[in-house]
């Protein structure tokens, strides 16, 4: 059986890599011309940047630096464990009409740096490996933007703290959802503070079994990868609810457990059993969970044609019992600021999307994407704001819109990580380590106490991690309004 992904660098064999390598073509030599500083129209240097992990993520990336942001962007190198994907980048950078990378095998990353000399690395390898090439390019002089979440686990997450404060760099975290248009409009209606101070939040997010059942086919379905969904997917909705309050979480409670995709649940829906993966499985016409990868292009392009490099089978059987990450999730969180936060996470829901509620001294704010109507089919994307006053009649909000990714929250963010003067932002959307931290460390958190039973105090986990900047949100100590005498 082929070994999961490799998470460490030094687990690839550079040799193999470099015969690969030289069979595709690959730039690992590189002539002092290769690095010359560009410049964008106006002569203005343009900022020098290098990607490591090639896969789908880092495709927006290299998208914007050579495509919508190339006259102030320029991708110098690209970095991964996978040679056939470093060729399939530097084919798409072709496409782009960037001028074609270098590409460097991972083993040789701070070779790169010194060769190629990015401003900033952008970090898009699978989350367990991100603490490393973080560390190693703020060492390097870099600073970088990471993808969530910032790291996995709190001994990792003190190497990033350590290293920033060491070398200075500055290291960003894209927390896309921030900038999707909904969750900026409901930062908006409670920075108004329209509901007072908020003192509790209900959130509650649904994944569907196409989506959720994905990540139990891919390298998320181990914690040494990912963090399991409690850091690698809950990190999104627990550092909106961060910054949403403008809080910084305290104390964590919580309940996991994997009771949907497992063996017992194949055998419950007919199979026989678990089986390796869906190319060799012996039950496809039985399971509607089967996925070929080869009729797929972009599956094809980017994992199938490059398995025997790495061994990473993108369609691995989502029912097999070396799975070791929780389908269903409960999260009690405290803040700073008093509010409390009750959030749950379930991977094989009936629909995608999530519902939230903050309850606030003069109000409460629901809100939610995706949500079915009554009667009716779940609507993807589709978002619902409203707010009910204490005692008062509930007033519907017409959510504000994007077009693209994440609600159009993808496009105004690659905005704001790449215009060299980007608009100011009164919602402080931009996140650092700090931010990355406070969310991914409730993640860590919930993950112990799965194990433990017992709640965990987040500064327990790590030393020296300042509070993230919000924007200024309604006090929890001016007068309240007596609630009015409308209907009960
Ligand atoms: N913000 C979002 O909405 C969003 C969406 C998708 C993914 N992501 C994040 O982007 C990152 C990448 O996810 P993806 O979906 O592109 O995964 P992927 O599997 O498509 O790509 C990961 C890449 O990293 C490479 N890699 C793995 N280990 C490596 C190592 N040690 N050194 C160098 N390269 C290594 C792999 O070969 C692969 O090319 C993850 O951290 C994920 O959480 C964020």
């Amino acid at each position: 059986m082929p070994a999961p992904v490799a998470s460490s660098p030094a687990s690839f064999d550079r040799r193999a890599f470099l015969k690969g390598a030289s069979t595709l073509g690959l730039g690992v030599a590189l002539s002092p011309a290769a690095v010359l500083q560009g410049a964008g129209p106006a002569g203005t240097p343009r900022r020098r940047y290098a990607i490591v992990g090639n896969g789908s993520r880092s495709i927006m990336y290299q998208e914007a630096i050579e495509r919508d942001f190339r006259e102030h962007a320029e991708l110098v190198a690209l970095c991964d464990l996978n040679p056939g994907r470093l060729e399939l980048a530097r084919a798409r950078s072709q496409q782009l009409g960037g001028r074609t990378p270098p590409a460097f095998v991972a083993a040789d990353f701070e070779r790169m740096i010194a060769a190629t000399k990015p401003d900033i690395v952008i970090v898009t390898t699978i989350d367990g490996t991100h603490d490393d090439y973080i560390v190693r390019a703020m060492d390097a002089g870099c600073d970088v933007i990471s993808e969530k979440p910032l790291t996995t686990a709190p001994e990792k997450c003190q190497r990033i703290v350590d290293a920033r404060a060491r070398t200075g760099r500055s290291c960003r975290v894209t927390f896309n959802l921030r900038y999707s248009p909904p969750c900026t409009h409901v930062k908006d209606l409670l920075m108004s503070g329209e509901i007072g101070d908020i003192l509790s939040v209900d959130l509650h997010w649904m994944l569907n079994t196409r989506h959720g059942a994905d990540y139990f086919r891919r390298w998320h379905a181990h914690k040494k990868n990912s963090g399991g969904l409690m850091v690698h997917k809950a990190t999104h909705h627990f550092d909106l609810v961060n910054w949403w309050l403008g809080g910084v979480p305290e104390s964590v409670f919580a309940t996991g457990k994997r009771d949907f995709y497992t063996p017992k649940m194949a055998r419950r829906m007919g199979l026989t059993g678990a089986h390796e993966r869906c190319r060799t499985c012996p039950e496809t016409n039985r399971c509607s969970f089967y996925v070929d990868l080869a009729r797929d292009p972009t599956l094809k392009a980017l994992y199938l044609d490059h398995e025997q490099h790495d061994g990473y089978f993108r369609d691995r059987c989502i029912f097999r019992p070396s799975i070791d990450i929780e389908d269903t999730m409960n999260v009690l969180v405290r803040y700073n600021t008093g509010a409390t936060l009750a959030y749950s996470l379930n991977a094989f829901n009936s629909w995608e999307g999530y519902t939230i509620a903050f309850n606030g001294t003069k109000g409460r704010l629901e809100h939610s994407v995706g949500a079915p109507k009554p009667g009716g089919q779940p609507v993807s994307g589709a978002a619902r704001i409203a707010i009910i006053p204490l005692r008062g009649p509930a007033r519907e909000i017409e959510p504000w819109t994007g077009v693209g990714a994440h609600q159009g929250g993808d496009k105004v963010m690659l905005e704001d990580l790449f215009l060299p003067s980007p608009a100011p932002d009164k919602y402080l959307r931009s996140a650092d380590e700090r931010a990355g931290a406070a969310s991914a460390l409730i993640g860590m958190a919930a993950n112990r106490c799965f194990e433990t039973g017992q709640p965990v105090t987040i500064k327990d986990l790590v030393r020296g991690l300042g509070a993230p900047t919000y924007a200024p949100m309604p006090s929890h100590d001016i007068p309240v309004p007596m609630p009015g005498s409308g209907p009960a």
